[in-house]
């Protein structure tokens, strides 16, 4: 480790790296803080650096802190989350600026994930709008309900990048690429934080889970992560950096363990990366009790781990306590400083300071916001809107899509009919009365027009002990009285009476999601029964499939004449699906992970390097790099997902054969709709360099635009190409682009075949 950070220190001072969260001091703010500071004691510092959630709430870990009320008084907390409400918020708050020795006041976060009361789609759905102004109208207005509840530090985006559908945390993500995660992690911070965290709708975010969270071995969570500096560097930082750059105001540690250390003690992470490299000036805040998990992860005990974190440079310490029961001792034993103690303490006074609290600790609990700023008609329409955009049409054989507003439907399947598991797993805050169900939905849209005829025809799963495990956070998988054969038979006889199946699949909320990792990300028996059955119906067949990851639903591929990825979309999910089922939204949505035809071909994504076998087509090749038993192409691409109408690319043109680095290469593209429908499609650049000192993969993402385009009509679409954009992480963390060819593809997918080159001199 010492020889690598000589490196870096090395790499630091030859490529002059620049500190981009860096601002030039505030002295107001300094002076303010150091005085207060001046007046406080050790122990009322270490209280500063203490997290706690009195629990009530949903819980994430075994523990809740314990009197909470008397260790505000005494200084000992300084934030606190799991309370809601202004009047909740105020009183705890009242507790802190009046009756403790200095009346810090404390903040008051929360799990806003995807939306507060108005629930948006699944993060993973999200991404797949590539739509990066509604992505941040979605945080902006998360943050506006958030705070009128008292609510003003998020600990949202989760940005880590993940390529294993096994892991449950895709759900909370944006999929599989750095370039597209950057994007979104900027969008979010910027519609959370917006310009002033001083005005009463906006809040404080948090960028998580530093780092690599998204990759733990075998997709299980909390496991392991052991990968190389390049691959960290090249594929899975940059959305962490983006999200710095764009004035993340705190940062939080991951679970895993990071080249052997935990990310909550990692001082590389902590230090060397965030705030030497990238300059991050807020603070950093730990997972639920990581710190106590050291423990485990076999690094000491509680006094020993948390002075390591601290030293490591985490400031704040999640539920566990670490920091406020041993950090005094480790002091008057020499195992931390005075200054280390300090530069934690006076990063959380910072934030309170940029959120106004000093001038005003109740600035977020207005009584009358809640009435106002919450599940308002325009947000409950932002979510439809997001939610419709956030599906992926996978397959329409013979435009079987959209259907027409007549005749008889027969509308089956275990999430037809499903309130709790509409707004997807990690909606801490919001409640499932509000959601639409995929039948409300269905109704609100159709009135009498269609006659819609429903049964559930399976169950989600039929093993309790499964049930059991998902149903922790109240009922999701509810196992019919009714025996699996009735169900079926019900299906079936609706499904001879109807003119079109939609069957509505998939997994339950809490199948994805925090310790939700699965070893079999297909559907779960009783419902690939269920489909098997009414495939044999010759009925026309819609397969609807709502869950939180990329599944391998080859055989459902199939069976379907069309498919649509659905996701847990959110409050408005049922009303959004029939918007985009009968036509009323033309479906755009593109994937952000690839979806594996097996659970073998994990980890997959679509930014893979050659090896030096590889296999030219998918067929078996003895002594090329495949496999015996499935082909290397996934399911479907990344980028990938359809429209009902049709596009066109043509004419790819760069304006110059060559690009130096002091200008930038116009690439443009004729996008033509050439089908029936207007649409909107997400114009994708990708960027292959043909030869350089590393493994180059054999495409990246590098620029897309989602453009809407009448029927008929063609759009110039241009992106522009600079060589700091094609620059990449070496071996020794120099930043640079090497010259040489390149090729460009555009296209509709990551398979994007039109293509044209230019050299980098
Ligand atoms: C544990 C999760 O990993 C993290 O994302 C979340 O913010 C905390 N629990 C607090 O709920």
């Amino acid at each position: 480790m010492k020889r690598f950070l000589s490196f870096v220190a090395t790499v630091l001072l030859f490529a002059g790296c620049q500190h981009p969260g860096t601002e030039p001091g505030d002295t107001e703010m300094d002076t303010y803080i150091s005085d207060l500071m001046s007046k406080m004691t050790t122990q009322e510092k270490i209280g500063q650096l203490n997290l706690v959630t009195p629990g009530g709430g949903i819980l994430t870990g075994s523990v809740v802190s314990t009197d909470v009320e008397q260790k505000i008084k005494t200084g000992q907390v300084g934030g606190i989350f799991g309370v809601y409400g202004p009047e909740k918020t105020r009183q705890a708050q009242r507790l802190a600026v009046e009756e403790s020795r200095l009346g810090i006041p404390m903040i008051f976060g929360s799990d806003v994930i995807h939306g507060y009361k108005t629930t948006f789609p699944l993060p993973i759905g999200l991404s797949c709008t590539w739509d990066m102004e509604l992505i941040k109208q979605t945080a902006s207005v998360a943050a506006k309900e958030a705070t009128a509840d008292g609510i003003f530090w998020n600990f949202s985006p989760m940005v880590d990048v993940s390529r294993d559908p096994r892991w449950g945390r895709i759900s909370e993500g944006a999929g599989e690429d750095p370039f597209l995660g950057s994007e979104i992690a900027r969008a979010m911070v910027e519609g959370y934080q917006q310009k002033d965290l001083r005005d009463p709708t906006t809040m404080l975010a948090t960028v998580k889970h530093f780092a690599l969270y998204g990759a733990p071995e075998a997709g299980r969570d909390y496991n392991t992560v052991d990968m190389s500096h390049l691959r960290m560097f090249n594929d899975y930082f940059p959305p962490y950096k983006a999200a710095i750059e764009a004035g993340v105001g705190s940062v939080m540690t991951s679970f895993n363990d990071v080249y052997g250390v935990p990310a909550s003690g990692n001082k590389w992470l902590l230090t060397t990366i965030l705030r030497d490299m990238w300059g991050f000036d807020g603070f950093v805040v730990s997972d639920y009790t990581s710190v106590n998990e050291m423990i485990a992860h076999g690094l000491g005990d509680l006094q020993q781990v948390s002075a390591m974190a601290l030293k490591a440079g985490l400031d704040m310490d999640m539920v566990g306590e670490g920091f406020l029961t041993t950090l005094t001792q480790s002091l008057e034993e020499g195992m931390v400083s005075e200054e280390e103690i300090n530069k934690a303490c006076r990063r959380i006074l910072e934030a309170k300071y940029k959120l106004g609290l000093f001038q005003d600790p109740y600035l977020y609990f207005n009584a009358d916001r809640p009435a106002t700023d919450i599940l308002t008609p325009v947000h409950r329409q932002l979510a439809r809107q997001a939610a419709a955009r956030s599906m992926v049409l996978l397959k329409n054989d013979e435009q079987l899509l959209p259907l027409k507003k007549s005749g008889n439907i027969a509308l089956v399947g275990p999430l037809v009919d499903s309130r709790n598991n509409m707004l997807g797993t990690w909606a801490p805050t919001g409640e499932a009365r509000y959601a639409v169900t995929v039948l409300e939905g269905f109704n609100n849209v159709l009135g009498d027009q269609v006659k819609i005829l429903h049964a559930k025809g399976a169950n989600i799963c039929n093993d309790p002990d499964f049930a059991k495990k998902i149903n922790v956070f109240g009922p999701k998988i509810f196992i019919d009285e009714r025996s699996p054969e009735a169900l079926l038979k019900e299906a079936i006889s609706v499904a001879r009476r109807a003119d079109v199946i939609i069957a509505v699949v998939g997994e339950a909320t809490e199948m994805s999601g925090e310790s939700s990792s699965r070893t079999d990300i297909s559907l779960p028996m009783s419902q690939k029964r269920l489909l098997r059955e009414l495939g044999k119906t010759g009925k026309p067949l819609v397969v609807v499939n709502m869950s939180g990851r990329p599944m391998a639903i080859g055989e459902e591929v199939e069976l379907a004449d069309a498919l649509l990825q659905m996701w847990h979309a959110g409050v408005e999910g049922g009303n959004a699906l029939a918007d985009v089922l009968f036509g009323d939204y033309n479906p755009s949505g593109k994937l952000t992970a690839t979806f594996p035809v097996n659970v073998g071909q994990v980890p997959i994504y679509y930014s893979i390097r050659n090896t030096g076998r590889p296999q030219g087509s998918d067929e078996f090749q003895k002594f090329k790099s495949n496999y015996l038993d499935a082909p290397n192409s996934p399911l479907f691409p990344f980028g990938y997902g359809l429209s009902y109408t049709s596009f066109e690319y043509k004419d790819l043109i760069l304006d110059k054969p060559t690009l130096t680095n002091l200008d930038e290469i116009k690439v443009s593209v004729s996008v033509t709709n050439s089908g029936d429908y207007d649409g909107e499609e997400v114009v994708q650049l990708y960027v292959r360099d043909m030869v350089a000192s590393i493994t180059p993969p054999m495409r990246l993402l590098k620029g897309f635009n989602k453009v809407f385009i009448p029927k008929g009509d063609t759009k110039e679409v241009t992106f522009t190409i600079r060589a700091q954009d094609l620059a990449f992480y070496h071996p020794d963390l120099s930043f640079y682009a090497e010259p040489g060819e390149f090729k460009v593809f555009v296209g509709g997918n990551s398979n994007a075949s039109l293509s044209a080159s230019f050299t980098l001199e």
